[in-house]
């Protein structure tokens, strides 16, 4: 019976860069429910098509703030869990971690992660949906009761357009510059922690097979089998908050 976590914890050990590649199952023990799990996921009760596209804002855009003004409520209510801070401590570490992350909340950066390359935006940074310019986050006071609830957006203060949030939706390119600094990373790193992602969407999806091509190591750690079993993947079976703490007390007894 190989011993996957030994040897992923080997693998940790031996690296000096490590890329952290996280989706939204690593904020699911925080509370905030990840987009596909059959139960409880978002797209279970509601349709992208309907919250997720420029084409939605602009026909029904109260409905699409709304719906961010409850996940912004959301992510503000939840705490950053285990796995967030065992990021922190691998890097405390003193080995060179990069944090690459798909999801829009804060909890990387509220567990102390620096630097952290948001490749679908975050929704702490809303922006103007005619002119583009980032509006100041005080300018979002509003608060919503439950979810589905519909608000006007705010206006914009240089243009007077809608306010928008400051998230990459379906159809929409990614942030140019955290894109280059994402494929740049996982193509210098020795480890890629892939975490908590179903690798469905992309273009963020491709970036553990560009760590694989470049020579990486790709330990996946998910509670379902998300591995390809290439030569240089592994897959730990569980959830991110109990098994990435243990793979670091292994790895590095921290
Ligand atoms: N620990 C680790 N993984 C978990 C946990 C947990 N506690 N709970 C669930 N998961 C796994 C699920 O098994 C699933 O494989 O997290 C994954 C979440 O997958 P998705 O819901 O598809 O989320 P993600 O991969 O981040 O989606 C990518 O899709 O909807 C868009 O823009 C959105 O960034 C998002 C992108």
């Amino acid at each position: 019976m190989i011993d996957v976590l030994a040897n992923a914890a080997t693998a940790l050990q031996q690296a000096r860069h490590i890329v952290v590649f996280s989706g939204a199952g690593i904020s699911a023990e925080s509370g905030i429910p990840t987009f596909r799990d059959q139960l409880t996921g978002l797209w279970a009760r509601h349709d992208p098509q309907l919250l997720e596209t420029a084409k939605a804002f602009r026909k029904n855009p109260a409905l699409v703030w709304g719906w961010y003004l409850w996940r912004r409520q959301q992510v503000l209510q939840a705490q950053p869990n285990a796995a967030h801070r065992a990021i922190v401590r691998l890097a405390d570490s003193g080995r060179q971690v990069t944090v690459i992350t798909q999801n829009i909340d804060d909890l990387h950066e509220r567990a102390g992660s620096q630097g952290v390359v948001h490749l679908h935006g975050s929704l702490m940074t809303p922006k103007c949906f005619a002119c583009h310019r980032a509006a100041a986050l005080n300018s979002v006071e509003q608060s919503i009761s439950e979810e589905g609830a519909v608000v006007e957006p705010p206006r914009c203060s240089h243009c007077n357009g809608r306010l928008r949030p400051g998230v990459v939706w379906f159809g929409e390119d990614l942030p140019t510059e955290a894109w280059k600094a994402a494929v740049q990373a996982a193509r210098h790193c020795d480890v890629m922690l892939s975490i908590g992602t179903s690798g469905v969407v992309m273009p963020a999806a491709s970036l553990p097979d560009l760590a694989l091509a470049a020579g990486a190591f790709v330990i996946h750690i998910n509670p379902i089998d998300v591995c390809m079993d290439e030569p240089k993947e592994m897959m730990l079976i569980g959830d991110a908050g109990h098994v990435l703490p243990a793979l670091l007390e292994r790895a590095l007894a921290i």
